[in-house]
């Protein structure tokens, strides 16, 4: 390309809220507007009296419990240092020659990651993937790599719109893997949003061809991958030509809405007079691959990317989902509908599930309303006992809530086309549901909190007073406000383990807590800057009923801090966790925890926790990730063989840039590229 008049990169907009740049945790003020539009600057959204998690989990964990453990690591706790790197127990032992031995040994006696022992990495701060001791990882794709024909070899100084609709877009988060033929696959990846002041050089392009080119490296990529010569490893089929249902999803798809709210007013465009049809997905964060083959994406902080001066008409819907209009990304300069001055429902065509058939480049994408509008993380699906779909969601804000939705129709079994055509509707009719956690419940002062699944609407009735169904699914969380929901530590993945039936939530952390939300001396948390991992047990075993018992099964932190918990596992044999942010589980019920944001001082990576026997709670780091980046996926695949998992935003830091990035991983240029990785058994 051929810049016109270039523009230094420092004038893409950037729009402070209070005072100066600040951190948060490891994250800078900059980072925080690329990320999220600087969503922890912003006021919390939710602005009810609705309880708070936090109050429910110090009525049910007992003070006592909670410090289960903590005399074990009392003197490491003396010595260690809450908020900087940890010396814990375990990274002490890094250097004991005799123990990675035996480790590395027992590593190559097996290929599973579900029952292998390994001996955890230790915190680091190093710019590079480090896997536990006998295990490896090769980069599958990076940012920029070619996935459709004709895409041009990468190259940052000659970026081009029409060349990242055929390239692998930035930053990849979820990572899917959809079997097809022989020894392929698809790999399936939302690219969540971008990081312009590490993919640009200064003074190459212009603002309109910034804007323009980071907008088609967000959405999904489907790439297809074959398995390496290594157990356990996989490669991109290179050659395109053998690669038929590779597609890249980005702003100019086109997309199905579906549901009742489909056709509504409030989603209707100059550009869509139908509100049935929608350019584009965004800020595509967290996912899964449903029963029936389809991958599901959670469009996440779409609310960054509307400008402009919001309708006050609207004023009460636009604040309870953070659109504040201002600079924004000044996307509106090049696509007037993100103007909300121009398009004011715009903003309203985002913020949902989507739905994608891999197998099938040629189809259209699904927004399904059914499934509510907010800051989606992602959906998980599971199948009920007596057949309906049930998918677990949470909205990712600080006091948002956990939803739940169960379908009307029941899953039809099978491989087929039909099947599949059959279930791609389940998730177009049935009843959403907000959670209510209460931390009174049976009261004997153990992990027994109650919970309640509170109704708000059908396909064909609203049960929130004063809200029709299209106005409870495009406003859901103005809807969930009213029916006295429990506000959560910005709820990030949840979902089912397939082995015990429990559903997993992974809260990542809140900022403000002991600002914004009360503190008292029982709470366990206070300040929650590390995040906890949530357990739900659904009552009868039975995902669709209404009624679940819950208990937290990690307070995450500094094993040598008072405040942590790690399912009762002695805390002087656990690796130190912070932020959970994505989870997945092996096919021994494994939990798998990736981290986004780890406030301890190390690079974030993936854990393996087991949640049932005498090793409950054991946490154990098997990789760290780059300098900057976070941790995504992770995904257990190929009969627990493959740990597949994305690097996020390397190099994301304070100053960091194209030209002095904080990272430039993975060392295939002087630059930082967002990559997917797989991880296995080295030879
Ligand atoms: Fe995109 Fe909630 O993480
Ligand atoms: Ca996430
Ligand atoms: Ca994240």
């Amino acid at each position: 390309m051929t810049p016109a008049q270039p523009t230094p990169r420092a004038l893409l907009p950037l729009t402070p809220v209070g005072d100066a740049p600040r951190r948060h945790g490891s994250r800078s003020f900059a980072t925080c507007h690329y990320r999220c539009g600087s969503a922890c600057d912003m006021p919390v959204p939710n602005t009810t009296q609705n309880g708070h998690v936090q109050d429910e989990i110090a009525k049910v964990v007992g003070r006592r419990r909670v410090l289960q453990g903590a005399a074990l690591v009392g003197a490491a706790g003396a010595a260690g240092t809450f908020g900087g790197l940890v010396a814990s127990p375990v990274a002490a032992a890094e250097g004991d020659g005799a123990a990675a031995a035996r480790a590395a040994a027992a590593a190559r006696t097996t290929q599973n990651l579900g029952t292998t022992p390994f001996r955890p990495v230790a915190p680091n701060t190093v710019d590079a993937v480090r896997t536990a001791p006998g295990f490896t990882h090769d980069v599958i794709i990076r940012w920029g790599d070619a996935v459709l024909r004709g895409a041009p070899k990468f190259d940052a100084r000659k970026q081009s719109p029409a060349a990242a609709e055929r390239q692998f877009g930035y930053n990849c988060d979820y990572v899917g893997l959809i079997p097809t033929t022989g020894d392929k696959a698809l790999l399936v990846v939302n690219h969540e949003y971008t990081n312009e002041e590490l993919m640009f050089p200064a003074d190459t392009y212009t603002d309109d061809e910034i804007k323009l080119i980071s907008m088609r490296n967000h959405g999904m990529s489907v790439v297809t991958v074959k398995r390496g010569l290594v157990p356990g490893s996989w490669r991109q089929v290179k050659n395109l030509r053998r690669a038929p249902q590779n597609r890249r999803i980005h702003i100019e798809t086109s997309f199905a809405l579906t549901g009742p709210a489909a056709g509504d007013d409030r989603l209707k465009t100059s550009a869509d007079p139908s509100g049935r049809r929608v350019f584009g997905t965004l800020n595509n964060c967290a996912g899964s691959t449903t029963p029936w083959g389809t991958v599901l994406s959670g469009e996440e902080n779409f609310n960054q990317y509307f400008d402009g001066v919001p309708d006050p008409s609207l004023a009460t819907e636009y604040a309870r989902y953070g659109i504040a209009g201002g600079e924004g990304r000044g996307w509106s300069g090049v696509d007037p509908r993100f103007g909300l001055g121009n398009e004011p429902n715009e903003p309203h065509r985002f913020g949902w599930v989507v739905e994608v058939d891999p197998t099938d480049p040629t189809s259209t994408p699904l927004k399904h309303t059914m499934l509510g509008r907010f800051k989606h993380e992602g959906a998980d699906v599971v199948i009920a006992e007596d057949g309906q779909a049930v998918a677990y969601m949470g909205d990712d804000e600080r006091g948002d809530y956990l939803y739940k939705f169960v379908s009307s129709g029941t899953y039809t079994p099978g491989a087929g086309r039909r099947a599949k055509r059959a279930n791609m509707r389940l998730l177009t009719e049935g009843t959403l549901y907000v959670a209510r956690l209460k931390g009174d419940g049976t009261g004997d002062g153990e992990y027994d909190g109650t919970g309640r699944w509170i109704p708000l609407c059908s396909d064909t009735e609203s049960f929130v007073e004063g809200m029709t169904v299209a106005e409870v699914l495009v406003f859901t969380r103005l809807a969930a406000d009213s029916v006295g929901p429990t506000q959560m530590d910005r709820p990030e993945d949840v979902e089912h383990n397939p082995v015990n039936g429990k559903v997993y939530a992974a809260l990542t952390n809140n900022t403000q807590r002991g600002t914004q939300f009360p503190v008292d001396e029982a709470n366990p948390v206070s300040g929650n800057r590390n995040g906890y991992v949530l357990e739900l047990t659904p009552a009868r075993g039975n995902h669709a009923v209404a009624r679940f018992t819950w208990n937290l099964l990690l307070v995450c932190g500094d094993p040598a801090s008072a405040e942590t918990y790690f399912g009762g596992f002695p805390k002087d044999d656990v690796s130190p966790i912070s932020c959970p942010d994505n989870v997945t589980f092996d096919d021994r019920g494994n939990l798998w925890v990736s981290t986004d944001g780890n406030a301890l001082g190390s690079n974030d990576g993936i854990f393996r926790v087991p949640v049932e026997g005498p090793e409950r709670g054991k946490v154990q780091q098997f990789l760290t990730v780059p300098r900057g980046s976070e941790a995504c996926g992770p995904l257990i695949a190929d009969g627990n063989r493959s740990l597949f998992f994305a690097v996020q935003h390397p190099g994301e830091d304070d100053g960091s840039t194209f030209e002095t990035p904080f990272s430039t991983w993975p060392h295939t240029n002087d630059f930082p590229r967002p990559s997917v990785c797989v991880a296995f058994k080295a030879r």
